[in-house]
This record gives structure tokens, sequence and C-alpha cells, in this order.
């Protein structure tokens, strides 16, 4: 009877194994390399940095949202000082902008600060990846909520609703697709996935067939600093964005935007916001530093670390390379995620691949080797946010199994350098760092692992001064 019961146990058990398995996507093989460059690729280096800014705080490079009046309760009682915005967006939060839509409403949508600038110590700093928030809640429910309070006050003839249509239909289909099962990591992907799963590809108007299914798992990642756009060759944690940046930095738009024509004219906005990237520079370590110490670690970095990360100070250097799952071992879930994802097809098909200047998706099993300008600051580490602090990332050892912050007012440690966290003893709490789950796991990157005590925290010091 025993062991019926543990034979049924074991078989139901393994059913959902597999189940959970099937859902994970699959990718086998090996690169005939361990660490490649990647060219550079022709850029639009016209734009202007101001005007970029300005483009992407006040633009309407999303098309459509919802009505400004219904944001009316959201707005701050004071006009607000973190980007000073006039007009329009004064009271608006900076995560937000208003903007005309193409028939003259105002609506309301998030633009890309909200996940590419954070708090951080008592500020919100501009181009910092933002770590803190928490897409672990479906927002199927909230989708078809605003779909039907909006059916309610308009008319689909109303104005209003024709400035809200393209973003409702497409906040309702990638609704489902971005939920996570960590806090604090991003589904951008697979957001963009989502809204491209439901256009067409050369006019990229709405089509209700989906073009391709999504993996089941829902994969997210940490969101990488954009000062480091001006050294890069290539975009996104495994180096898929290739080609013209400006292309690749408007996919955002794929929210809102309603067909190609409106993509065409926006997108000539993005030419300035790559000026503003390319101008963009890294926040300086606040505290003092130990020169003697920075000096030691300079010449263990250079050795040990270079070939991959380039040298910084007066003989900058950067080799942009795409280094093998099988050589830095960190996490592979995300780059087999990609590399089996409709989207690849789909993008190079597409508009964005088809029309000149091109940009397009090539999937690796491999991740960048990052610059570290303002590495200091950028915690937590790797693709996947799964390392607190610096010295964990040159000490495997040293990396906790679950760990917590308090959110947003966190507190940073200038010894390790990164998050002050707490280690838990299950995974649960609600900014607990989760690493069992697949995605997620703070194994690999182990060239820090045969450092001695001193010479690690040369390095670190050394990395404090990038
Ligand atoms: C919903 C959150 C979100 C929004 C909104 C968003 N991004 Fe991102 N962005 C991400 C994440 C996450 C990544 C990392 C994805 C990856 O590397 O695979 C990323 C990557 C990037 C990169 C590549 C950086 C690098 O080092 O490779 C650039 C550049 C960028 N975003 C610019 C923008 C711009 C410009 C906008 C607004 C038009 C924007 N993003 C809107 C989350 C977002
Ligand atoms: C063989 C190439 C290679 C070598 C050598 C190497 N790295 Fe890396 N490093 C990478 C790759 C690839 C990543 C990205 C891994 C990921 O995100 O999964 C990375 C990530 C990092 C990160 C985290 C970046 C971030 O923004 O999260 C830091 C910090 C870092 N490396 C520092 C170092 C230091 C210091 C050394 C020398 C001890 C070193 N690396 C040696 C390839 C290398």
């Amino acid at each position: 009877m025993k062991t019926r019961f543990a034979l049924t146990l074991f078989a139901l058990l393994f059913l959902l194994a597999c189940n959970t398995y099937k859902n994970l996507p699959e990718a086998e093989g090996s690169l005939p390399y361990k660490v490649v460059k990647i060219p550079p690729s022709e850029q639009q280096l016209d734009g202007d940095p101001e005007a970029g800014f300005d483009f992407l705080i006040n633009g309407d490079y999303i098309g459509s949202g919802v009505p400004y009046g219904l944001f009316k309760r959201q707005m701050l009682k004071e006009p607000d000082t973190i980007l000073g915005r006039k007009g329009l967006n004064e009271r608006v939060p900076y995560a937000v902008t208003a903007f005309r839509a193409p028939n003259g409403q105002k609506v309301v949508n998030g633009n890309c600060l909200t996940c590419h600038a954070s708090p951080f110590q008592g500020e919100i700093v501009i181009g910092m990846g933002n770590s803190f928030s928490d897409y672990r809640r479906n927002l199927t429910t909230m989708a078809k909520l605003i779909n039907f309070g909006m059916n309610l006050k308009y008319k689909k003839s109303a104005a209003e609703y024709q400035a809200y249509e393209a973003f409702g239909k497409y906040f309702r289909e990638m609704a489902p697709h971005i939920e996570t099962n960590q806090a604090g990591a991003n589904p951008a992907f697979r957001l963009a996935e989502a809204c491209m799963m439901h256009r067409d590809p050369v006019d990229l108007t709405y089509v209700k067939e989906p073009n391709y299914e999504m993996n089941k798992y829902p994969i997210a990642t940490d969101v990488p600093a954009l000062w480091h756009v001006k050294k890069k060759n290539a975009l996104y944690y495994n180096g898929i964005g290739r080609g013209d940046f400006t292309k690749l930095l408007f996919q955002a738009s794929v929210l809102g935007i309603p067909d190609s024509a409106a993509a065409r004219k926006a997108v000539t906005g993005f030419k300035d916001v790559l000026a503003w990237l390319r101008s963009l520079e890294p926040p300086t370590y606040p505290k003092a530093v130990n020169q003697d110490l920075v000096a030691k670690g300079e010449i263990l970095f250079e050795k040990t670390c270079s070939n991959c990360h380039g040298t910084y100070g007066e003989n900058e250097t950067y080799p942009n390379k795409l280094v093998a799952l099988e050589e830095v071992k960190t996490d592979p879930l995300y780059a087999k995620y990609a590399y089996t994802s409709g989207i690849v097809e789909w993008y190079n098909n597409s508009w964005f691949a088809q029309s000149s200047p091109r940009s397009y998706f090539e999937p690796e099993l491999a991740y960048m080797a990052p610059p570290l300008d303002g590495i200091w600051a950028t915690a937590p580490y790797f693709h996947n946010g799964s390392v607190p602090n610096l010295d964990a990332v040159l000490n495997s050892k040293a990396r906790p199994q679950y760990w917590s912050r308090t959110g947003e007012d966190a507190a940073y440690d200038y010894t390790h350098v990164g998050w002050v966290y707490q280690i838990q003893e299950k995974p649960t709490g609600k900014w607990t760092f989760n690493t069992d789950l697949p995605g997620y796991s703070n194994k690999g990157h182990y060239f820090g692992d045969e450092f001695t005590r001193d010479e690690r925290q040369a390095v670190v010091e050394y990395l404090k001064t990038l």
C-alpha cells in the first residue's frame, strides 16, 4: 500500500516536473566559439541630445493612451521637481507622460523612465535600471476593467475612445504575459513579444490571430544602465539587438502606435534619443577610495577581467564581447528563451528589419560582457539581478540563495558594494529574491574565485572608480 502511494506520488511529481519543464524553452547546441567580438554597425549619429531627452519625457512615441481627464487623481499636488516639466506634464509623475494623440486628444501613458530611472539613496537617478518594480500580479483584470470603464464612459466613435483604442488592444493582449514570479524582475522582453505577436509585421496594424505562440514560462530580467549604450555594438543582455539602434529603441512604441505610418513618424525622434543616450554619464562614486588599493586592483583587473570588459581611465577600450553560455556559465534560460522565441523571425521579417535603416535580431547562446562604467551603483548584478553586491560577483561562495532588501528605501553597502540585504531561510517576503526559480540562479562567472581576500578587496576598490 505504502509503495503504491509512493509510486503514485512519484508519478504525480514527475508529471508536474515535466509540465513545468515543458513550459520552458528548449534550445540545445553550442556555439563554435567561447568569446567573440561583435563588430559595429552604422548608426545615425547626427541627433541632438537635448531634443532627445525632451522627446523621451514629453514625446508622443507611445501613440495612444488613457484620457488625461481620467488620470486627474494620480496627478501630483505640487509641480514635479524630478524632471521639472512644464505645461501638460507639470504635475504628472516622472514615469508617466501626457501628450496629444494624433487626433488632438490629451492622453497619458508610461514612458521609458518607468523602467529606466530608479530610486537610489533618496534620489531618482535617470538612466539607472529600476530593480524595484513588482510585476507579480496578473494585469488581465485591470486591462478588462479599463476597457470596461472606457466603453461605459465613451462611445466607440468618441475622440477620447479613438485616442485610447490602440493602447487598449495591446494592453489587453500583453496583460496575461507580463506577470513574473520574481519581485524586481522586469518583463520588457515579454511585453514586446506579446505586442508584436498581435501586429502585422509589414504595416504593424493589429491582427487578432497571434503571429506565433509565446513560451509559457514568464522569464524577466534586471534592467541595464542606459549610459552603456555609447560603447555597445549590440543591445540587450544577450546581444540580440543589431543594426540601427534608433529602430531598436523605438520598440517600446509597439505598446500603442496604430501602424507603420505612425511608426515612421515617431522613429525620427529616436535619432535624438540616441544622441541623448550617448551623452549620458554614469554617477561617480560618492565616497573616498583607498588609492593604493585602487592601483593594486587595476593591475589585477587588467590581467583577469579586461579581456572581456575592456579598460578604463585614460586608455579606454571596450571589446564588445559576446561570451558563450559554456564559458560564462551564468543562468542560461534568458539566452535560450530568445533563441526559441517567435519574435525573432517576426522581427527580422518586419518593418523594423525590412525598411531602411535596418535593425535586426541575432540570438546566440551567449551573454554580452557589459561595460562596467558606474558598476558600483547598479546592483543587483548579472542579467537576472541574482547577486546583491560586487564582492559576491567576484566570490561565488558568498552569493546568498534567498536574500531580501526593504524596497525602494533599501540601504546601500559601500564595503561589499551593492544592496544591504538579509539572508532569508525561505523564499518568502515581498522583496525576497529567490535564486531557485528557473532563470534566476546565481551560478556562473567564476572569474574572481581565484582571488585571495585582499586581491578581491583591491578589485572591488578599483571597480568603485569606473
Ligand atoms: C517596461 C520596462 C521598460 C520600458 C518602458 C523601456 N525599457 Fe528599455 N529595457 C528594459 C529592460 C528590462 C531591458 C533589458 C532587456 C534585455 O537586455 O534583454 C531594456 C533594455 C534597453 C536598452 C539596451 C541597453 C543595453 O545596454 O543593451 C536600451 C538602450 C533601452 N532599453 C532604451 C529604452 C528606451 C529609449 C525606452 C523608451 C522608449 C525604453 N527602453 C523603455 C525595460 C524597459
Ligand atoms: C570570459 C569573459 C569574462 C571575464 C574574463 C570576466 N567577465 Fe565579468 N562578465 C562577463 C559576462 C558575459 C557577464 C554577463 C553575465 C550575465 O549577465 O549573465 C559579466 C558580468 C560581470 C559583472 C556584472 C555586470 C552587471 O551589470 O550586472 C561584473 C561586475 C563583472 N562581470 C566583473 C568582472 C570582473 C571584475 C572580472 C575579473 C575578475 C570579470 N568580470 C571577468 C564576462 C567576463
